[in-house]
């Protein structure tokens, strides 16, 4: 080999990290994009003719290798935490307050903003990047490096030999946040509902080359350890990451005083939408690593810093008309259809009023401005009107006095505060109730949607739910958008929701106050539907889960003639009547690790599904419970676990995985 070619390579490496550096954490370039992708073109080309020069350093590795297939755990040296909460100014003096309690009064804090997107954490060994990973539960997280090497201001070589993880978020630009959904929108495709799950879904697809087109970029906020690098403050330790080529967020300052702190975080309430990232509060944090010692830690997060958060983003935009939707349950519901205006992500056109009284109580009229936010940013929300707004041609709304879809009139059950069609008839509870009965926790018809539902009722091949086991492939080929391969698969799900436990067709049926756990219950308990149907209120109410309410409904409910009928028609079809799911055993027969144990699901599961879970504890005689006190005995915790892990923590609970759970499932 010339070794003229290795000097070469060596150069353009040298040259390439120089210029990416400068470019992408300095923000000052020295030379223009076209020599950067010359130099990168010749090092890639004499990397491919000289393999044997490769290295995992390489700017070139930057492109995006071979896609993986699945990504490797990674066990955490030190745990990824979070943070508390602040949400407003006490809770930053008591934070402030508990602080000056432990340390004293000789604090100093640094303020960061809050990035909106991806933990992650990046291992160097000798200088050299070695592995990346997402924080995963906090102890174990996934092997991203690959992608993580596609981000071009994470160093692939240090500016000193140093062996250090470091901490930092990734995140996707507004600019490219905003560029990538309109390229989904172009092509059909969902788009993201914020940058932090565009940033999240890019870093965690296998193909590294998808990252690579993704333009995220990263802050790095600490050093995982920095015991070891004889430093004595987190300021200093951020200024030696700025040393070993990392890019830190330049917004952070350090003050002595909460009031302080408070200023800085209204400067920033002002200024966040100029920024060209995404931020969703401000991080203090107590500089001193002694004093940080001396807080040390709550089972989650650290004492010594907090995290404050924005209040949800709020914007304006025009109440152009108030909907009514009649429910399954004869309720109708008004909805405010809005001018289409971005919240916190995504595009707003409709929001729920709920009632009468709350559109009366919000003085909303039609023609309004009114004020969205996203209630737990998902939920939009009208919060209220500007009145200052008003030009006198908005229009007072009134609810309607007869049902919108069917005509009758709409009453006030009792002290309800819903207006209630209660003609059984009503096309639109009808409807609704067909959509109700395919719905997953119900018979779960895999490609009945709400719009193929709504085309069979309006083409009166369906008016009741035994009539979708009438349905022939000849009758659903003729709808619009109906192919023979949908229509085929529709038929055979159809058919095979007929099997299903009797539990399922009980609460598809939508008797009142009957969800989907009671109809476990009843289904357990009487067996078939026939003995269900002969059961008197005294019966039902014997039955421990089962109040007087619900025991009433079921027994009016059967009585009905039209009930009667449709029960007698469904069994004609062949649909299953009878439950068939294991029988409520005495759990001290069983021989398993749940048995008499109850057990509570926290945060998102990666395998199996919430239910599956459920019903495999359930199965192996364990409770499956809500929430957290001190009678549970186990709490499963999948990602992003939140106040339900802090409550088992503080209870003594026994906490495990979703990797444990399944080990023991499968026992
Ligand atoms: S410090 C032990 N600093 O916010 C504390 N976190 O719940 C480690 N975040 O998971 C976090 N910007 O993903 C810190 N400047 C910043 C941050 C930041 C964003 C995220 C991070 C963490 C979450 C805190």
């Amino acid at each position: 080999m010339p070794v003229e070619v290795q000097a070469r390579v060596e150069e353009l490496r040298s040259l390439l990290h120089k210029w990416n550096h400068e470019y992408h954490v300095l923000d000052q370039p020295s030379v223009s994009d076209a020599e950067y992708d010359q130099a990168l073109n010749e090092l890639i080309r004499l990397e491919e003719e000289n393999p044997h020069l490769q290295t995992e350093d390489s700017p070139s590795q930057r492109v995006g290798g071979a896609p993986l297939a699945v990504f490797e755990k990674v066990e955490h040296t030190t745990p990824m935490l979070s943070l508390g909460n602040a949400f407003n100014e006490e809770d930053l003096r008591d934070f402030d307050r508990r602080v000056r309690q432990a340390v004293g009064d000789n604090v100093s804090y640094v303020c960061e903003l809050k990035i909106d997107g991806l933990a992650v954490s990046l291992r160097y060994e000798n200088g050299l990047f070695v592995q990346g990973a997402t924080r995963g539960d906090g102890s174990i997280g996934e092997d991203i490096t690959q992608n993580l090497k596609t981000i071009k201001s994470i160093p692939l070589r240090l500016t000193k030999s140093a062996s250090i993880e470091v901490r930092g978020e990734a995140y996707m630009p507004k600019q490219s946040f905003n560029a990538l959904n309109e390229q989904k929108e172009e092509l059909g495709e969902e788009p993201f509902a914020n940058p932090r799950n565009a940033a999240a879904g890019s870093l965690r697809q296998l193909d590294p080359k998808l990252a690579a087109k993704r333009n995220l970029d990263i802050f790095v906020y600490g050093i995982a350890n920095p015991g070891t690098t004889g430093i004595a403050s987190h300021s200093e330790g951020l200024d030696l990451l700025d040393e070993l080529g990392f890019k830190t967020n330049n917004e952070r300052r350090t003050y002595s005083g909460i009031e302080e702190v408070i200023e800085y975080i209204s400067g920033w309430v002002e200024r966040r939408p100029g920024l060209a990232y995404e931020i969703d509060g401000i991080v203090i944090k107590v500089d001193s690593f002694e004093q940080q010692d001396e807080l040390g830690f709550t089972a989650k997060s650290p004492r010594w810093a907090v995290a404050y958060k924005f209040p949800a983003e709020e914007v304006v935009t025009k109440l152009i008309d108030i909907e009514l939707n009649v429910g399954r349950t004869g309720v109708v519901t008004p909805t405010a259809i809005l001018e289409p205006v971005r919240v916190a992500g995504t595009v707003v056109k409709r929001a729920s009023l709920h009632n009468e009284d709350l559109i009366r109580e919000k003085d909303i009229k039609l023609g309004d401005y009114v004020i969205v936010k996203k209630a737990g940013d998902i939920i939009p929300e009208v919060v209220g009107v500007l009145l200052e707004k008003r030009t006198g041609e908005e229009k007072d709304f009134h609810m309607p006095t007869h049902c919108p879809e069917c005509g009758s009139e709409l009453i006030r059950l009792n002290e309800e505060v819903a207006l209630r069609c209660i003609n059984p008839e009503c096309p639109a509870q009808i409807r609704e109730g067909l959509i109700h009965f395919v719905s997953r926790n119900a018979m779960n018809i895999d490609g009945l949607g709400e719009r193929v539902i709504a085309q069979l009722f309006q083409e009166k091949l369906i008016s009741n739910v035994a009539d979708l086991y009438r349905l022939t492939k000849e009758q659903l080929v003729e709808l619009e958008r109906m192919g023979e391969k949908s229509a085929s698969n529709l038929i055979e799900a159809i058919s095979t929701s007929k099997n299903n436990s009797l539990e399922k067709l009980l609460f598809g049926l939508g008797i009142r106050h009957v969800g989907a756990k009671a109809a476990k219950t009843l289904a357990q308990q009487f067996e078939t539907i026939d003995r269900l149907k002969e059961a008197t209120v005294e019966e039902l109410v014997a039955i421990n889960e089962i109040g007087d309410k619900m025991a009433e409904a079921v027994v009016t409910y059967f009585e009905k003639p039209e009930v009667i009928t449709l029960v007698a028609e469904l069994k004609e079809l062949g649909v299953n009547t009878t439950y068939i799911g294991p029988k409520p055993v005495n759990v001290e027969d069983i021989d398993s690790y749940f048995a008499g144990k109850t057990v509570v699901l926290t945060g998102k599961l990666e395998i199996l599904t919430r239910n599956e879970a459920k019903d495999r504890i359930e199965q192996l005689g364990g409770k499956v419970s809500g929430s957290v006190s001190k009678n549970t005995d186990l709490l499963i915790a999948g990602e992003a676990a939140g106040s339900k892990l802090d409550q088992a923590n503080k209870h003594g609970v026994e906490i495990w995985n979703e990797e444990r759970l399944i080990q023991e499932l499968n026992k």
